[in-house]
């Protein structure tokens, strides 16, 4: 598949099958992560990989809603970044965890991103507090968002070439 089409083709995916994803996947998703551009090439993320059921069951309530999905996701990785190292941690976590989506899709897999950033659960409890202590992570360590992965259960359509919005764009 080439680019023009993978871009067509990532759709965000909810539903995921009981098939683990292998430890070869996970690893050429960790390396498109890995490869991503930062500010200043600082590279200050922390990608936490996460299997254990519970865990996915926990991160699944982070937030009062849209944060379900987490549960049924084979894997999850949270995208984190230590945010005394720069000022443009937001943009480095977001690349890379975009970075990821499309190797992932590449890959036949499926994956949905989870804000975590300024999000909160019904208690009003910040989800990357929540995250934070779920995963064992210090107060410095920001979290941008967790992608849940996994083999898709069910097929979204690509992207409607005639819906696109070109009203966004000015010359
Ligand atoms: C910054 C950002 C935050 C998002 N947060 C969530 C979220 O918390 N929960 C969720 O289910 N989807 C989330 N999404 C996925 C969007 O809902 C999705 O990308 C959008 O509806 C477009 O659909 P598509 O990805 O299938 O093209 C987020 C996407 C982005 C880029």
């Amino acid at each position: 598949m080439d680019f023009k089409d993978l871009v067509q083709k990532r759709r965000s995916i909810r539903k995921f099958t009981d098939e683990p994803v292998s430890e070869e996947q996970l690893r050429t998703i960790l390396r498109a992560a890995l490869m991503a551009p930062t500010g200043h090439s600082q590279r200050g993320w922390h990608f936490v990989v996460i299997d254990d059921k519970e865990k996915l069951t926990a991160l699944s309530q982070c937030r009062e809603a849209g944060s379900d999905f987490l549960r049924e996701a084979a894997v999850a990785i949270a995208v984190c970044y230590d945010a005394s190292a720069t000022d443009v941690w937001v943009e480095d976590a977001s690349i890379a965890a975009i970075t990821m989506q499309y190797q992932i899709t590449d890959l036949g897999l499926g994956s949905c991103w989870c804000q975590v950033r300024l999000r909160s659960n019904a208690a009003g409890v910040s989800a990357s507090q929540t995250i934070r202590q779920l995963l064992g992570l210090p107060d410095h360590i920001e979290v941008e968002c967790v992608l849940g992965i996994g083999h898709p259960a069910i097929e979204r359509k690509l992207q409607d070439e005639d819906k696109l919005n070109w009203d966004c764009v000015t010359r």
